[in-house]
């Protein structure tokens, strides 16, 4: 009989502790509402106590996505665990997770704390949450280097106290597939009744190893995986969603156990949070590079040709990835648009149909046939947009062989019109350099990269840049069929992100750590 092993999603909460990868409430909105449509379990919103932002998402979330639990990080400590709970409140199905590091180097470097304490804290604390949810989990953290005599003791405890699912995690990525197995055998036969929780595991890729491993701890029992969409995460990052989920229906004959991941949403969802974190998927990751369903070799495709099974033990359109579907043309009108959107999963509301609507007829304009990709495009830019601070109103340049590349730009700053003409070392520099010019800013430019949505001589270049001003990371996305003006729509979008991040943080403060 095949097992349902539960998908945990912390692309909202792990993954944005990605260096670089913060995005902001309506950009988690938007991914949430694609997670849902993946059909995760569960969905780690944030972390409430952490910042108003993160409490923010977390509350939206909970209100406004539909199907998975909702849940929230929270320490082990009751002010976490009462924000938590704030944040979630009228969700429907609401979990809290709380946590509190398990090994001997944690408790006596960073907690000081000894192990009687920290187990008597995490009773405390998973009680505390128990009065007000029943759906708790508990993480003993850095578990992979702790004492397993005393992990399970940790693990037993805090089942009695009423967690409803114990995560195991392997904090900073130590463990081998081996080893974590073994540990995952070693709770469920020494813990009392460990079946009574479902037990789950956490991996990080330290090693390169986060997918094996949590595959390994599936083999030995475990129930749910922590994993992030590209495996974005802390430092090398987390194990990645697809390459699990993909991996269990591949060899469901060896595992006997199974996700209720819609794996065509895959792709999609992939795209979508490459372009929201800035974070690029490497041409040959797994699963969802752009590689990884090419075939070069001549003797592959010849293979291929005569039967798919010789060489694929996928199929690309198991995961979305289909031919690009034309969908629109420059007479298409609002209502086809709108149906088209739905036919996506994408439902918004009249005010974003709107300004979608007039963004795609620009569009149409200057191409002459749209593909679902560009649909997606528009979509993500508009429910994502920030209060614009400055928007663009006219771009030249001048560039060549021989010649000093020259910009003018003309923007709108809260009303006021500006123009000015710079130099650069190339036509997006000397674009740049004018903006930042004109609006006074000066932030860092930590990447570019410019790709095509669609193929073709018209296709839409999207390009996203990542900025950096006092400790903010922002990442701008802009498109169009001119790749410097989508790079001055990206650069102006990063720069309103940035503002709006800025003045949110004079505010409220800045976001806390987790420990
Ligand atoms: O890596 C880790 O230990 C975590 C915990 C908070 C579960 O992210
Ligand atoms: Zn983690």
């Amino acid at each position: 009989m095949t097992t349902h092993i539960r998908i945990f999603d912390t692309t909202l909460r792990d993954g944005e502790q990605s260096p670089g990868a913060s995005m902001n409430v309506e950009e988690k909105v938007l991914v949430a509402k694609q997670l849902a449509r993946l059909n995760v379990d569960i969905i780690e919103a944030g972390f409430a106590f952490s910042s108003p932002g993160d409490f923010e998402a977390v509350h939206r979330i909970g209100q406004e996505v539909e199907g998975p639990t909702v849940c929230s990080l929270a320490r082990a400590k009751p002010e976490d665990i009462d924000a938590a709970w704030k944040a979630l409140k009228g969700t429907p199905k609401p979990r809290i997770h709380t946590f509190l590091s398990a090994s001997d180097i944690h408790l006596k470097h960073q907690f000081r704390m000894t192990r009687e304490e920290a187990l008597a804290r995490a009773v405390d604390m998973v009680k505390h949450a128990r009065g007000y949810v029943d759906d708790v989990e508990f993480s003993p953290m850095d578990a992979t280097r702790a004492d397993i005599s005393y992990l399970c003791e940790v693990v037993e405890a805090v089942i009695d106290a009423g967690a409803k699912t114990v995560n195991i995690p392997d904090t900073v990525g130590y463990t081998t597939p081996q080893e974590f197995g073994e540990i995952i055998r070693t709770l469920r036969t020494r813990v009392r009744d460990c079946d009574r929780a479902f037990i789950s595991v956490h991996c990080h890729n330290d090693l390169g190893l986060a997918v094996a491993n949590s595959m390994a701890a599936i083999y030995a029992g475990a129930r749910q995986v922590e994993c992030t969409i590209n495996g974005i995460g802390e430092r090398a990052g987390n194990a990645s969603l697809e390459e699990v989920v993909m991996g269990l229906r591949t060899r469901e004959d060896f595992y006997q156990a199974g996700t209720q991941i819609h794996t065509e949403e895959i792709s999609k969802t992939s795209r979508l949070v490459s372009k929201i974190t800035g974070m690029v998927v490497q041409p040959n990751k797994a699963i969802v590079g752009a590689n990884a369903f090419a075939h070069t070799s001549g003797i592959h495709q010849d293979g291929l040709l005569k039967d798919k099974s010789t060489y694929e033990i996928m199929q690309p359109d198991s995961i979305g990835l289909t031919q690009s579907r034309l969908v629109m043309g420059k007479l298409s009108g609002r209502h086809a648009f709108r149906e088209e959107l739905n036919k996506l999963g994408y439902s918004l509301t009249d005010e974003e149909i709107n300004a979608a609507f007039e963004r795609f007829k620009r569009l149409a304009d200057q191409k002459r046939e749209l593909f679902e990709e560009d649909l997606e495009a528009i979509v993500s830019e508009t429910a994502t947009k920030v209060p614009e601070r400055y928007s663009l109103k006219a771009l030249s340049t001048q560039s060549g062989m021989n010649q000093v590349p020259t910009a003018t730009v003309e923007l709108d700053i809260e009303g006021e019109i500006l123009k000015e003409t710079g130099t650069g070392d190339g036509p997006v520099d000397a674009v740049y350099r004018t903006i930042a010019q004109i609006t006074q800013t000066k932030s860092k430019l930590l990447s570019y990269v410019v790709k095509a949505i669609t193929g073709g001589t018209d296709a839409q270049g999207e390009v996203s840049v990542r900025l950096e001003q006092d400790g903010e990371t922002v990442t701008g996305n802009g498109a169009d069929t001119d790749i410097i003006v989508a790079s001055a729509h990206a650069y102006l979008n990063a720069l309103n992100k940035l503002a709006s991040q800025l003045e949110r943080r004079k505010d409220t403060g800045k976001k806390i750590g987790l420990c």
